[in-house]
């Protein structure tokens, strides 16, 4: 759990007992609901929102952290005061791998990136891999024949990770990449996620101590770190050869507009080892739980292919399709309010603040839960329900800008937006316009808020021709 505390500044508000502070669980004495945390963090931030109301107190050890369950809230801190916010805790432990990169960075250095960075992630410009997106989909659909032929379920969450695997491979290096080194980055990223998951509960001195584990992430980092370079010495040596409009190629050639000067490679590193992690787990799990919800659902499945037979009629998608399926991506919108893949989104206060009244010390953790406000019946009429129509612009309501926002939102909201949701968009399309899933009776399906929000062991599914 992204938890915040260091050693910052002391803040100017009053530590005494007159301080104003929302009200929020009761914890233990000394490490406060620490324990609550570990054990189930969903549930316990869920039920704060529903018994404490728009903002929660809690402590786990020495530290604050807020919960904020009000849109107005939410957009102060990602929006409008967003300069007073740092990123949490957790994601600077990350940094191991990511570097300085967009999602870890911060203040002028991270403004100066992704003003370099953001037009690559252009509508026009990620249009170009909607045709890779597709051929890697039609590849796993073959595979998947024994299965549909025997009858046998496979782990859908695995084949949707190692799909979107592919295609954020494809999109940053083309064919630069070859198959035996794609394993390996594979088994690498698995390794470097557990350990960064590790890290978010663990003391900082405990990712230096020469355990297995640790060894192991050094290792793997090595292997990724080992690949990136020696692409981007390949293209610097080459510049000529890159015909290809990858991402890579883009990141080694943009120039900062004032100064002419491009990254280094140690910087192109980190931003493709960013979205590298960034882009592929988060979108992979949008399309496991839009299978599964597709799978309870008949009524919206059913919908959903009379969406697609009538502006498909069997072809397979291309980007140009896509606005006119709006039933397809109103299921996917609904699917990430009910299991939004990046479920918390932590700050630290840089200096002393108020919300609601409350005030905010300098150095405290503020969080924010897509899952949580996603599920808000103040704004969410039986919010359990999966029910893609919500968002049809015909039955749309009116509702403040962040009591939705699987993506984030404000200057850091996620630079893939687009993208993941155009590749999500051709993926389901692909699959459910051929194909029915069907979930193995008596699975228990349950989130897992790890970096990302998984159904935990996996989703076992049967495949059959519609
Ligand atoms: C369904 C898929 C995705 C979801 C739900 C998602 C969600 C998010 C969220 C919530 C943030 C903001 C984090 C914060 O404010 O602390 C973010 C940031 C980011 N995302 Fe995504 N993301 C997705 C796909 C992608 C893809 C496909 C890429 C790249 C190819 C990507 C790259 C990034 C990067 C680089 C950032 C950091 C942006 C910055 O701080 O300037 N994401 N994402």
């Amino acid at each position: 759990m992204s938890v915040v505390f260091s050693d910052q500044p002391q803040s100017q508000l009053p530590i005494s007992s007159n301080r104003k502070i929302p009200p929020g669980p009761r914890g233990k004495p000394i490490i406060g609901n620490l324990h609550d945390f570990r054990k189930d963090i969903l549930t316990t931030l869920e039920s704060a929102a529903r018994e404490y109301g728009e903002i929660v107190h809690f402590k786990v050890g020495p530290r604050e952290i807020f919960l904020l369950n009000d849109p107005y809230y939410i957009q102060h801190v990602l929006q409008t005061n967003h300069h007073n916010y740092r990123k949490g805790w957790a994601l600077v432990r990350t940094k191991i791998l990511l570097g300085e990169g967009l999602l870890t960075s911060e203040g002028d250095f991270w403004l100066h990136q992704r003003r370099l960075i953001q037009p690559a992630f252009h509508r026009k410009r990620i249009a170009a891999f909607g045709q890779m997106m597709t051929d890697c989909t039609s590849e796993m659909m073959e595979a998947w024949q024994p299965y549909i032929e025997s009858g046998q379920p496979l782990n859908l969450t695995e084949e949707m990770m190692n799909l979107t695997l592919n295609v954020v491979c494809q999109t940053l290096f083309s064919t630069h990449i070859t198959d035996a080194e794609r394993a390996v980055v594979k088994d690498a990223m698995e390794v470097v996620l557990l350990f960064g998951l590790k890290n978010v509960t663990r003391p900082p001195f405990m990712e230096k101590l020469p355990t297995l584990g640790n060894q192991q992430a050094r290792k793997a980092i090595h292997q990724l770190d080992k690949i990136v370079y020696r692409i981007i010495q390949e293209r610097r040596a080459h510049p000529q050869d890159d015909e290809k409009s990858d991402l890579f190629t883009m990141l080694m050639s943009v120039q900062d507009e004032d100064t002419g000067e491009s990254m280094d490679d140690r910087q192109v590193r980190d931003e493709i080892m960013t979205l590298f992690l960034a882009g592929h787990e988060t979108t992979a799990n949008t399309l496991a739980w839009t299978f599964y919800l597709l799978s309870e659902n008949p009524t919206m499945t059913d919908a959903l292919w009379a969406e697609l037979d009538r502006v498909l009629d069997g072809q397979v998608p291309a980007v140009e399709n896509l606005s006119n399926l709006p039933y397809t991506q109103a299921v996917l919108q609904e699917s990430m309010r009910l299991y939004p893949p990046a479920w918390v989104i932590s700050r630290q206060a840089i200096n002393d603040d108020e919300i609601g009244g409350y005030p905010i010390p300098m150095g405290s953790a503020v969080i924010v839960s897509p899952y949580v406000m996603h599920r808000n019946p103040n704004y969410w009429e039986k919010p359990e329900q999966f029910n893609p129509t919500r968002f049809l612009d015909d039955s749309r309501p009116w509702r403040p800008p962040f009591s939705y926002f699987p993506f984030g939102g404000g200057a850091r909201q996620c630079i893939g937006m687009n993208f993941a949701m155009m590749e999500a968009q051709l993926i389901l399309a692909t699959v459910a316009q051929k194909y029915q899933l069907h979930l193995v009776p008596t699975t228990k399906v349950e989130p897992e808020a790890l970096l990302t929000l998984r159904p935990r062991n996996g989703l076992p599914m049967t495949i059959e021709w519609r």
